[in-house]
């Protein structure tokens, strides 16, 4: 069947990974036209030539050495689209002149940061909003700048910096901030990993501080990550945070200090023990999602990632589309312009065009699907593999999937694994649910008079990768696949005759 072509879908076939890397003379500002052109034939390699040439990057053959050379080369060489890749990357720090539509955080937060300069009690600080809406960004490039300010007025302040994200417990997230610190001042950490008492590290932590600041900020990352044992009633971030917090009160830490909690969780607060609330307190600011126009400005402020000229025109626009439409997330506008210009790279096309961005986008798209489907409940995978099975085996060519065709496949799917066969409402009902993942889209569709309605199904993503990926990991596998094309084809013929 030729399914529904959606806009993205054209190139994925050309590229659908590394082995699609053309084949790269080892020189740089080799012709990298004749370069792509070669892909299919074996490259020639003369022996004698091989220092000079560097040629044999063909998949047999050639040196680590030669391949290390090879790679290096392709990396400097003048015909890749960056310039400096580096602002394309997510976590790379940028100036303040490159971030865009965030004013009114950014001026609370210097507002909340100015006491480690001035002197005066600093506030506690909670960011939060969904992925991607700058809450790193802002407070690390505001530190940054305080830091500086400090440093230019001699006042000792210091930022220590942890991300929750891989840290299970309070006692490592003490731990961690001890590495920190120690990192930046080249104080000992002085204390063991294991076998000491948080309260020990807790106490080297003040320490440290003491020794060496007048003011501190404490950045927390990403905290509702710090669960801890599930078993406790409190979390171990509301401990951490109860602990940070009431160190200035308690004279454990002499200077001033505040915490800056970050979080996707726009409930956090409520999870905090009562204690902790009330010491933590903190002045709220919030991230909301980015529309279209901010994330293309996002962009626009990093076109120097690209050397000049090699963007065209409607590629910014597009990126900015799709991440917007992906709830305004500027992470992923960032990592889809630079995985744009890493495929045009590796095509060698020395410009990044639209379609770039759509294969880019359209892999994205791919793995997003593939976590969701390795996730479904069994029967929500019978569900889906009934659909792919129609896409993939039908010969005719259909623009959509009607539901009662699917169900019968389904029922026969489910039968001959031994599975429950559930009833067409259930079966409607899972759909639904992966119409509402984008794995696919559903219409009802009217036949004509007296003969109802019925849902037409359409697959967003490419169903042979669907069922692919839902095989690898089932029971599924065992259904007879010249039996199964059987049964698409006659429900198929049943249901066009009635
Ligand atoms: N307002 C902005 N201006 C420029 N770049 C931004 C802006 N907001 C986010 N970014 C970029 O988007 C990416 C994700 O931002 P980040 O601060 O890590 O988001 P969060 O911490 O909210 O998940 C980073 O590369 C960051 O530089
Ligand atoms: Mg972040």
């Amino acid at each position: 069947m030729t399914r529904p072509q959606k806009d993205s879908t054209p190139d994925q076939a050309e590229i659908t990974d590394d082995s699609a890397i053309p084949d790269v003379d080892g020189e740089s500002g080799v012709d990298r036209e004749t370069a792509t052109g070669s892909d299919h034939e074996p490259a020639e390699t003369d022996p004698g030539s091989d220092t000079e040439e560097g040629s044999s990057t063909s998949g047999l053959g050639g040196t680590i050495r030669d391949r290390v050379e090879s790679q290096l080369n392709e990396k400097d060489s003048t015909t890749s689209v960056f310039a400096n890749k580096d602002l394309v990357h997510p976590d790379t720090i940028i100036d303040a002149n490159r971030i865009v539509g965030r004013d009114e955080q950014l001026d609370r937060i210097i507002e909340l940061l100015l006491p480690a300069v001035k002197g005066g009690r600093q506030d506690n600080i909670l960011q939060f909003g969904p992925s991607g809406t700058g809450k790193s960004l802002i407070i690390n490039a505001t530190a940054e700048e305080v830091a500086t300010l400090c440093e230019n007025r001699g006042v000792d302040f210091g930022v220590i910096r942890i991300n929750c994200q891989r840290i299970s417990s309070e006692d490592k997230a003490v731990y961690a901030m001890l590495q920190d610190v120690s990192e930046k001042t080249g104080a000992e950490i002085g204390i063991k990993k294991q076998g000491t008492a948080t309260s020990d590290k807790y106490d080297r932590l003040y320490e440290i501080v003491n020794e060496r600041f007048e003011a501190i900020l404490f950045i927390l990352d990403e905290i509702d990550y710090l669960t801890g044992n599930s078993n406790d009633d409190e979390p171990d971030y509301s401990r951490l945070l109860y602990q940070l917090s009431r160190a200035t009160a308690e004279g454990d830490i002499e200077g001033r200090s505040a915490v800056a909690a970050l979080t996707n969780d726009t409930q956090l607060i409520q999870k905090l023990d009562g204690r902790t609330a009330s010491s933590f307190n903190p002045d709220n600011v919030v991230f909301p999602d980015y529309d279209a126009t901010q994330i293309r400005a996002i962009l626009e402020h990093r076109e120097d990632a690209f050397r000049d000229g090699v963007l065209s025109g409607d590629v910014i626009p597009l990126a900015a589309a799709f991440a917007a439409q992906d709830e305004g997330d500027a992470r992923k506008a960032i990592d889809l312009l630079r995985k744009a210009g890493e495929m045009a790279d590796r095509e060698g096309s020395g410009t990044v065009e639209e379609r770039h961005v759509r294969t880019a986008q359209g892999k994205l798209d791919v793995d997003q699907a593939q976590k969701t489907i390795n996730g479904l409940s069994a029967q929500k995978k019978y569900t889906l593999y009934a659909l792919t099975s129609v896409a993939v085996h039908a010969t005719r060519s259909l623009d959509s999937i009607p539901g009662p065709v699917a169900y019968e496949v389904y029922s026969y799917v489910t039968d001959s694994i031994d599975a429950v066969t559930k009833s067409d409402d259930s079966f409607r009902r899972y759909a639904k649910e992966l119409a509402s993942y984008n794995i696919i889209s559903k219409d009802r569709s009217g036949r004509g008079r007296g003969r109802g309605v019925h849902n037409e199904y359409a697959f967003a993503i490419d169903p042979e990768t669907v069922e692919e990926t839902i095989e690898r990991d089932s029971r599924i596998t065992e259904t007879e696949q010249d039996s199964l094309q059987l049964v698409v084809e006659s429900q198929l013929d049943e249901f066009n005759s009635t």
